[in-house]
């Protein structure tokens, strides 16, 4: 009793305080640890922003050395991890196989569970850090049939990813900045975003002191819905329908306007962005410059360009202050790059890592109650039992 405000979404309700991440959605502004997104995605690099998040300050040029050493010497994986793996359908959506590896990892680390003191925190980081690069090119290489590979430690961490993901047993692998740089850009844009779904889910399952690979593994299956993390998926599934449809976006735009249709025009909206999504801005015209770069002519992205256009000059869109969203733009480049449409999620949670990991720390630091929600209840007062002969 004595409950008597609902807000279901938590659309206006603040489950913490938190010094990570800023943002403003009537102004598109985001910024961690103070930093404009616009000007880390600019200068900075992947390692240099999970060090900011997690820790707060850029690190210095010696404490991104031992930050990135301290990671890759945590990155092997036990090579039990690959008899679970060989469980799973190859059919499998890896988002479902990164959460069950990730979850797995807490079996083969016992002692990262129990934190008590910050070194075992920065062990259970550094080792969550190394290893999922290697979790993701699994469940990306069991979907190829490929054999698994694990890392080289003389590469920086988003080099070795791709070395990971697509090197051959037959053919040296031969790196391409011009992917390395668009991969850095894309994972350092969802590295935070304050307490969206996935990340509140990691600070709530952390908070009755689950640990820190546990929670991740329950913030991956909260990113896997699309209207989260999936929307990227459902981009482009939406904009290849589009495409075999003959290309007549307009179609499309009615239905998600057809108030008895449940169709959404996926990457458009967001819950706190209502002018404009700082990083779609960002990855729009990184889009370009990668498909020009590689000298790629993709067709679904002129259907992206005048879907957005048309959309944002509609007044329906107008009305309700939709705008293209980080999902939007961002399978483009993961197509361009060789990412298939499946693992576009899983992208999104490699990226996502140093954010959940920087809002668990931040909640263990904080000594955070338990998260525990109450509700209105609406069903019935009571009622005397009835036998089941008598029902
Ligand atoms: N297409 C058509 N109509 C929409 C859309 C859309 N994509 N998004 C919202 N609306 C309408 C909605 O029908 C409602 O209309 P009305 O006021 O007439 O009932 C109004 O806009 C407000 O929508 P809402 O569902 O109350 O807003 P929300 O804050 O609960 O939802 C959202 C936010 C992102 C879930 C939603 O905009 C959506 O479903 N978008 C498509 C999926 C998507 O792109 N998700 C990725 C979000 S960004 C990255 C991430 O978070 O992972």
């Amino acid at each position: 009793g004595g409950i008597t405000t609902l807000d279901a979404g938590f659309k206006n309700t603040s489950s913490c305080e938190s010094a990570i991440t800023f943002l403003d959605g009537e102004k598109g502004i985001l910024r961690y640890r103070g930093y404009t997104i616009e000007e880390l995605a600019d200068k900075s690099d992947f390692i240099e922003v999970i060090f900011l998040l997690i820790f707060g300050e850029l690190p210095t040029s010696e404490q991104k050395k031992k930050f990135h050493k301290d990671i890759q010497s945590k990155s092997l994986v036990d090579a039990d991890v690959k008899k679970i793996l060989d469980g799973f359908p190859k059919t499998a959506h890896p988002m479902g196989v990164l959460s069950a590896l990730t979850s797995a990892l807490t079996a083969f680390n016992p002692q990262s569970v129990e934190v008590s003191s910050e070194s075992d925190m920065y062990n259970a980081i550094c080792k969550i850090l190394g290893k999922f690069p290697v979790l993701v090119s699994w469940a990306y290489r069991k979907e190829e049939g490929l054999p698994l590979a694990y890392g080289d430690n003389t590469l920086g961490y988003v080099e070795n990813f791709m070395k990971m993901m697509f090197e051959s047993p037959v053919e040296k692998y031969v790196m391409n900045p011009v992917i390395v740089n668009a991969l850095d850009k894309l994972l350092i844009l969802h590295a935070d975003h304050e307490q969206n779904c996935s990340t509140s889910t990691v600070r709530i399952a952390g908070s009755s002191h689950a640990g820190l690979f546990a929670s991740i593994s329950a913030g991956i299956s909260a990113l896997w819905g699309r209207l989260h993390g999936g929307a990227n998926q459902a981009v482009i599934e939406m904009l290849e329908d589009i495409k075999a449809d003959g290309g007549d976006y307009q179609k499309y735009i009615d239905k998600a306007k057809d108030k008895n249709d449940p169709f959404r025009l996926m990457g458009f909206g967001h819950r706190v962005y209502k002018n404009f999504d700082p990083r779609a801005n960002i990855i729009k015209v990184a889009a370009e410059e990668v498909l020009n770069d590689l000298g790629i002519d993709d067709p679904v992205l002129d259907i992206a360009r005048g879907l957005a256009e048309v959309a944002l000059s509609d007044e329906y869109f107008k009305e309700r202050n939709l705008y293209p969203n980080v999902d939007f733009y961002s399978g483009i480049i993961y197509r361009a790059i060789g990412i298939p449409v499946p693992m576009f999620t899983v992208m999104f949670a490699l990226g996502r890592l140093p954010g959940w990991i920087a809002q668990w720390r931040e909640m263990r630091l904080n000594k955070e109650p338990i998260g525990r929600p109450r509700q209105l209840y609406i069903g019935a007062t009571e009622r005397a039992f009835v036998p089941v002969e008598e029902r």
